[in-house]
């Protein structure tokens, strides 16, 4: 099912520490703006970990596959990520923080 994008900004802000989706600024993390269908590891003037890069690398992109596993777990989906962040365990959550990042509303 689709998710929610004013749900998802809610949930956002536990990303807000670290990332902004709505302006083209790097924080601890890269901007988020336009992240969906964005190759992995290419926002420019971001210093991304050797293991995002390797992982980029590949050729993937962010989309509804790639950013639910990575937000289920960072690590486990990227060993040596620099992203300290535990991962949301709520499918639903996922969801909606999909939803916000393709569609970054106010909450
Ligand atoms: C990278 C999403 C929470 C720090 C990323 C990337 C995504 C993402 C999609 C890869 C971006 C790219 O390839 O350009 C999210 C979402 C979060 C969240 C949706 C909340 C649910 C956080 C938090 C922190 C953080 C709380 C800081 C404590 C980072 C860092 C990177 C990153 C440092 C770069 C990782 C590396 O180069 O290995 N994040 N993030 N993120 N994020 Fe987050």
């Amino acid at each position: 099912a689709d998710g929610d994008p004013k749900a998802g900004a809610a949930i956002f802000r536990k990303c807000s520490a670290c990332h902004t989706a709505t302006e083209p600024v790097n924080r601890v993390g890269p901007s988020l703006m336009g992240v969906f269908g964005r190759p992995v590891a290419s926002y420019s003037g971001y210093g991304y970990s050797d293991a995002m890069r390797a992982f980029g690398a590949e050729g993937k992109v962010w989309d509804e596959a790639t950013l639910s596993d990575y937000l289920l777990s960072p690590t486990a989906m990227v060993s040596g990520t620099r992203m300290s962040f535990p991962g949301l365990k709520k499918p639903a959550d996922i969801a909606d923080v999909i939803a916000y990042l393709k569609n970054p509303v106010p909450g």
